[in-house]
């Protein structure tokens, strides 16, 4: 009989998550998935070196404990308002565990809880990953529109319509927005985070390289927590280490249902190391963020609409060619940027900044296919 009957039907219903691709082409220049153009710090690098050893063979610390203390401190909070995760895409499916009822299968349908109970919330364009969340778990998606230019509708305006969903079980932010790039106060996000009556995670992959963070908005108020991630600004794709700050009893709840050893060993070497080396990095965002200002203006000299971005991408559309042959253009000059095909983005490229050296063969390819 055919494997498949084993397999529960939500999980045969499932789109998986596409990441961004990883080839290994030489002189590729890889623009695609918001990776540091830059290394670990030597200091890191070092770190992890020196942890590859016999320790290999025990267990890592479980709670991650001496990188809680560290990043509490550089955050004014204690250890029990941080939690450390695999990346900052486990600490966002914990949220989705921990919060949200799942709906779908009506044969557990739960008692006594609205639908909004079951609802996972956020807004259009931002992480697509959010959706898929919210169908592992069988939970209710509420995806709502951000304004045309990716701003963020008021609360007032939210009001007015009837998308949004202020009692929704968990929303995500994306904060700022990805794929869109465009940054937010934190004065509006407190308003919508007042308004809401579930749990709201600002995620914060790329604050970083923005002009405002919100994360004093997770220190005062119970029921927002903050996402971050060493990935983006702190080098460190390759070892998964992201956490989430909020609330004691919240972090609590989601440390029950983690697994035991999330966060794997070197993982946690490198980033307690690279929480001691933050000038490097600092000098890092200084160099992405020139570029990318570099880069805006170059494009929009080449008539490509550059969208304002706070991040380590830009959001452009480009001229002359639909940008699903520019994604092939520049590949066939190997330069590897990423093209969706969600409506609201289809029609624009999302080019991460590298290195100046990086954003100028960009531009002289575009000039060429121009
Ligand atoms: C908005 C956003 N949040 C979270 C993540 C996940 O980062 P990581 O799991 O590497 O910490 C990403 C990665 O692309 C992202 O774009």
């Amino acid at each position: 009989m055919a494997n498949s009957q084993f397999i529960r039907p939500l999980v045969h219903k499932l789109h998986a998550y596409v990441p961004g691709e990883q080839p290994k082409i030489k002189g590729l220049i890889k623009l695609n998935t918001n990776e540091n153009p830059h290394p670990p710090s030597p200091r890191v690098l070092a770190a992890v070196k020196a942890a590859v050893n016999g320790r290999l063979r025990l267990y890592p610390n479980p709670t991650a404990h001496a990188l809680r203390e560290k990043l509490a401190k550089l955050h004014g909070c204690g250890p029990e308002n941080i939690l450390v995760g695999n990346g900052s895409d486990e600490v966002l499916a914990l949220a989705v565990r921990g919060f949200v009822e799942p709906c779908q299968n009506t044969q557990f349908k739960f008692r006594n809880s609205t639908p909004s109970k079951a609802v996972v919330q956020y807004f259009t364009p931002s992480y697509s990953l959010y959706p898929v969340l919210a169908d592992i778990h069988g939970a209710k998606k509420n995806a709502v529109a951000l304004n045309p230019d990716f701003s963020m509708p008021g609360v007032t305006e939210l009001k007015r319509g009837l998308a949004w969903d202020f009692d929704a079980a968990l929303t995500f932010i994306t904060t700022p927005n990805a794929p869109g790039g465009r940054g937010y106060t934190t004065s509006e996000l407190e308003k919508l985070c007042r308004a809401q009556r579930g749990v709201v995670v600002l995620d914060e992959a790329y604050v970083d390289f923005a002009e405002e963070n919100a994360l004093k908005l997770a220190l005062n108020i119970p029921h927002v927590l903050v996402a971050r991630t060493f990935s983006k600004a702190y080098s460190l794709c390759f070892q998964r280490v992201g956490y989430l700050v909020g609330h004691a009893e919240l972090i609590a709840a989601l440390d029950k249902i983690r697994d035991s050893y999330n966060v794997n060993g070197l993982g946690q070497v490198a980033a307690e190391t690279t929480l001691d080396d933050l000038k490097y990095y600092r000098a890092n965002f200084k160099k992405i963020i020139a570029t990318r200002e570099w880069l805006s203006q170059e494009l929009t000299k080449l008539d490509f609409r550059v969208l304002p971005s706070q991040t380590n991408f830009i959001l452009a559309k480009p001229p002359a060619f639909p940008a699903a042959d520019w994604l092939q253009k520049l590949r066939d000059r190997k330069i590897l940027v990423r093209w969706f095909s969600a409506p609201e983005v289809r029609d624009f490229l999302r080019i991460t900044v590298g290195t100046q050296a990086e954003a100028e063969a960009l531009v002289k390819a575009a000039r060429d296919i121009i």
